[in-house]
């Protein structure tokens, strides 16, 4: 790894230079104000898996973070976690179901998203409808439809939405041509100037598999945090299609195909499936809702039921 910055420039949000931390890749931490977690209540990880029925589509366990996915005896580097998984990771910030959480959408328009601009709980019904269509059989899906957003509830917690939304993409290797705003964005990013960082490979090995790539923080990995943290009883897939579908720049241009592993390739045609109904089920003419709550409530009893740690 190399060395941080003595000075660092500054800041792209807040122009001073005083946010960068100094962990290794530095990171900027010059959020508004979050909001306090005193009185939130805490959650604890669960002593034993909840009663979930595990589904025949389930190719095994998800693996850890950090464990290798298959990828050839690639080792993991160590890194440290970014100032989000740390405050968000722990799914220590409030209880409740996931109904719930679809709800707290309603009070959500995804401003990064020029398709839509009705609240983002309506996308998830028309979303997962969309998937129920095309899919009869693979009710797991259908609910995949339903919750692959649920992260967004990030920027009802404090966070602001441009660390919740829009495309994600790996931080600590080159930034590929695929990444909106590219040229932009990352003109002040030290990164972008870093003898290792600036690189292809970065600080990755070749094929590590996207479960060793630190990606930008988004809703993708909080939601992916929050399914796993409780257990979800659904199939690797789904947690997969979770976690990278505001991956745009690898599963829609084929960017950073050299950081995936065998797996990550056998996963891409469900993250394409998923995206399809993500893009073009986004209708004016909203679902009604009150008729379809009881479907999918059955599924989330099915798959994720009771109280969640957010
Ligand atoms: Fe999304
Ligand atoms: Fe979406």
């Amino acid at each position: 790894m190399s060395p941080t910055p003595l000075v660092p420039p500054p800041c792209p949000h807040c122009r001073r230079g005083s946010c960068w931390t100094a962990s290794t890749p530095p990171t900027c931490r010059c959020t508004p104000t979050r909001p306090s977690t005193s009185s939130a209540r805490r959650c604890e990880p669960p002593d034993t898996p909840p009663p979930h029925t595990p589904h025949p589509d389930t190719a095994g366990p998800h693996p850890a973070r950090g464990e290798s996915p298959g990828g050839g005896g690639v080792t993991p580097l160590q890194r440290p976690p970014s100032p989000q998984s740390a405050q968000y990771g722990s799914c220590s910030l409030r209880k409740m179901g996931a109904m719930e959480a679809l709800e707290l959408l309603d009070q959500l328009v995804d401003e990064s998203d020029p398709d839509v601009d009705f609240p983002n709980s309506f996308h998830a019904y028309q979303t997962a409808e969309g998937i129920r269509k095309a899919h009869p059989d693979k009710d797991w899906f259908h609910l995949v439809g339903l919750l692959h957003d649920l992260g967004k509830v990030l920027a009802l917690f404090g966070e602001p939405q441009w660390a919740v939304v829009g495309d994600t993409f790996p931080v600590g290797c080159k930034v590929q041509k695929s990444v909106v705003f590219g040229d932009t964005t990352f003109r002040d990013n030290p990164d972008t100037k870093d003898p290792l960082y600036s690189t292809e490979y970065g600080m990755y090995q070749p094929r590590c598999g996207l479960e060793n790539v630190l990606m930008s923080w988004g809703h993708d990995e909080y939601m992916y945090r929050v399914m796993k943290f409780n257990r979800f009883a659904l199939p690797k897939e789904a947690f997969y299609m979770v976690r990278f579908h505001s991956f745009y720049p690898w599963h829609a241009h084929g960017d950073y195909l050299h950081l995936c592993s065998e797996e990550d390739l056998r996963m891409l045609p469900w993250v394409r499936e998923l995206n399809k109904f993500d893009l073009y089920t986004k209708q004016e003419e909203l679902p009604d809702v009150q008729q379809l709550r009881g479907y999918y409530q059955s599924l989330i009893d099915k798959y994720c039921p009771g109280q969640l740690c957010w």
